[in-house]
């Protein structure tokens, strides 16, 4: 029985659809509220029994190894003035049996090719894979939901959901054989409404086997002149079961300006120091 230990965190893109916020800082660091959404995406994995995040950086990321790492003039300074509460909260963000470990990605070649660059510290073994853009407010959080499945499948996992047939071209989107996790009979990267095989879009949440790489080392540029990890997994789905997983939560797509103010106004609302007044303003309006 292999359990997930390692969770692979893309976070080399540019996020120019949030320029110029992103101008020299990255995407992932901007805040829901007070946490920025790399954090809320290593919460997550660490929720799950987690304990290798291993993060594809790039350009322009260093303030994400920074947020992982210590702080020592901000905890100094904290401590100095006796801010206890918030000295645990810098201290605290990643436990201490939880490693980071940051793998550059020279250039901007596609999600896939990202994946790809995991290889070295992933090795033989299952992995997860969360995009900090898809922001999932959930009970049980979203990937460690994955891995349970995980370990009474085996299988390789995508985390789906239902989207309005005119979106299809934002998402990879799978068929599947209508089971409960479905076995996933197609995928496409991103297809037109009209050539969409189905409505259900992969979010960014996945649990993939190792073989994985074989495939992304073999694919070809696809959609968007990208290596695309859909591409890597419609190869893999034709040796083994790869399944699609409808995910209990509610998702916001913070890569777009709509998604992310959804999210900030959901946060926001039940934040356990402005929530009340931030709720009782937007009552007033
Ligand atoms: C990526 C994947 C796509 C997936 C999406 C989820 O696209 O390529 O298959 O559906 O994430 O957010 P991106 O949003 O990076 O263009």
């Amino acid at each position: 029985m292999k359990r997930v230990r390692k969770c692979v965190f893309p976070v080399a893109g540019m996020g120019s659809r949030f320029l110029p916020a992103t101008k020299a800082s990255p995407k992932e660091m901007m805040p829901i509220v007070d946490k920025p959404l790399i954090q809320y995406a290593v919460e997550e994995a660490v929720a799950a029994g987690m304990t290798d995040m291993i993060f594809i950086t790039g350009r322009n990321k260093r303030t994400i190894e920074d947020h992982f790492d210590k702080a020592y003039e901000v905890e100094a300074e904290l401590a100095a003035r006796g801010k206890r509460e918030l000295l645990e909260l810098v201290q605290n963000i990643v436990p201490a049996r939880v490693n980071c470990i940051y793998i550059r990605q020279p250039e901007a070649l596609g999600l896939g090719h990202a994946v790809l660059c995991a290889e070295p510290v992933v090795n033989d073994e299952p992995f997860a894979v969360i995009l900090a853009d898809d922001l999932i407010d959930a009970e049980t959080p979203v990937i460690k939901q994955m891995a349970q499945v995980y370990a009474e499948r085996q299988c390789s996992l995508l985390g789906v959901e239902e989207v309005p047939r005119e979106n299809t071209r934002q998402y990879g989107i799978v068929k599947t054989d209508g089971g409960e996790p479905g076995v996933v009979s197609a995928m496409v990267e991103k297809p037109a409404p009209k050539d969409a095989p189905s409505t259900l879009a992969v979010v960014g949440r996945y649990i993939l086997n190792p073989r994985i790489f074989h495939h992304l080392a073999q694919v070809q540029a696809g959609a968007g002149g990208e290596i695309q990890l859909t591409d890597g997994i419609a190869a893999l789905m034709r040796e083994e079961k790869v399944l699609a997983y409808r995910f209990k939560g509610m998702r916001y797509d913070c890569g777009s300006k709509l998604g992310y103010l959804q999210a900030m106004v959901a946060y926001g609302k039940k934040h356990s120091e402005v929530g009340a007044a931030f709720t009782a303003y937007l009552e007033s309006l």
